[in-house]
């Protein structure tokens, strides 16, 4: 095990010898678990460049071997200021080439180590049946949480019906009493209930079915909402949303928001679709991904809309069915009481 150096290094200082490696190895990360063609390495370099996020901690750990050759990262993270300030996550990759040599445990060690003292609940996904999901079976026979991950090919849609569609579903929630907005980025038209619809999000983001994984409630804020909107475009995203209001009140009651980057044009994902349980039943939700999908038909050159939804999330389950996705995998949650993998860890 000597032949390998584990450092530490924070986010934005990674010594430069290093760094087009390691951009290339969270590359691989990402095409590994997702099975999808990667963003472009441009990509890595603007996200690594930008600062991080309000009230958040994001830190780096290179594995390196005898060659002084990047072979493996960790990467953990925890918030500082809003939502659940007692977990963190944390993500590991070691280059296939060396695995099975403890090298895993080894960068999981330093992580485990690395959290503050206030964070006492450690997350990670890995995705079912691959060596990082058997990785974290060590320790745990079963995923505290399960979600699909699911994907539709727009190729396998007929313009001239989803625009048919759309329209329809669009005219039908017209009848009801609601009006569709949709925006981009920071464009919301005029008397858009910026505020209200924020709120919504937060109500939205609490009510997700989440399965065993411990849950503390989420704080929106309208500040907060834009300046993430403001780091997603400086790294290449369009946010797009579409959003039902009530047209007697002008209140948001439903949206849906989809990102799409410029370094990964071919792939849509699919955020949060919520309503409110008020104006459950009348179709919003299905109405509103209808917008999306010929939003994404007319306007992008996006190939794989992508979600994932938690197993026990019937409604969007049905939704997605809907509109063609696909299971591709299970993405798993795992979670650790810091204190007990930690020791599970020095028994090794
Ligand atoms: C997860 C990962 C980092 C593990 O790295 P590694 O260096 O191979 O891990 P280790 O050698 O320290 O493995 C420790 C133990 O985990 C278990 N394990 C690891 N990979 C396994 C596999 N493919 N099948 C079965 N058990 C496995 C074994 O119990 C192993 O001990 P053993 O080799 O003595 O049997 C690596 O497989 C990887 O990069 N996977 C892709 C990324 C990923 O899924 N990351 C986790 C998501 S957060």
């Amino acid at each position: 095990m000597a032949k390998f150096k584990i450092f530490r290094v924070l986010d934005q200082d990674i010594p430069e010898k290093y760094r087009e490696r390691y951009f290339a190895l969270i590359q691989q990360f990402d095409e590994e678990k997702y099975g999808h063609i990667p963003p472009s390495l441009e990509y890595y370099r603007i996200m690594y460049a930008l600062p991080k996020e309000d009230g958040k901690e994001f830190k780096i750990t290179l594995l390196v071997n005898e060659d002084d050759f990047v072979i493996g990262f960790g990467m953990q993270g925890w918030n500082t200021k809003y939502d659940q300030l007692q977990s963190g996550w944390m993500d590991l990759y070691v280059t296939p080439s060396y695995r099975r040599r403890g090298l895993g445990n080894r960068i999981l060690k330093d992580l485990v180590q690395r959290f503050p003292e206030e964070v006492t609940t450690l997350r990670a996904y890995p995705r079912e049946y691959t060596p990082g999901y058997f990785f974290f079976q060590q320790f745990k026979a079963k995923p505290n949480s399960e979600s699909f991950l699911v994907e539709a090919d727009l190729r396998e849609f007929n313009l001239e019906d989803i625009r048919k569609l759309a329209n329809e579903h669009k005219e039908n929630a017209n009848l009801n009493g609601y009006i569709i907005i949709f925006t981009k980025n920071k464009e919301f038209g005029d008397n858009f209930p910026l505020d209200e619809f924020v709120s919504l999000t937060e109500e939205i983001a609490n009510a997700i079915p989440r399965g065993e994984i411990s849950f503390e409630k989420r704080t929106h804020s309208t500040e907060r909402y834009l300046m993430r909107i403001e780091r997603h475009m400086k790294a290449g995203y369009d946010v797009i949303s579409f959003i039902a209001t009530d047209i007697k009140t002008n209140q948001p009651v439903g949206f849906t928001t989809v990102v799409i980057n410029k370094y990964y044009p071919w792939q849509a994902q699919q955020k949060h679709t919520g309503v409110t349980p008020e104006h459950r039943g009348m179709k919003l939700g299905l109405t509103l991904k209808y917008q999306t999908l010929l939003y994404l038909l007319e306007n992008t050159e996006v190939r794989f809309w992508i979600t994932n939804s938690n197993k026990i999330n019937e409604h969007m389950t049905r939704i997605n069915e809907i509109l063609k996705h696909k299971v591709t995998g299970t993405e798993c949650g795992f979670e650790f009481k810091k204190d007990e993998l930690s020791k599970a860890l020095e028994r090794i």
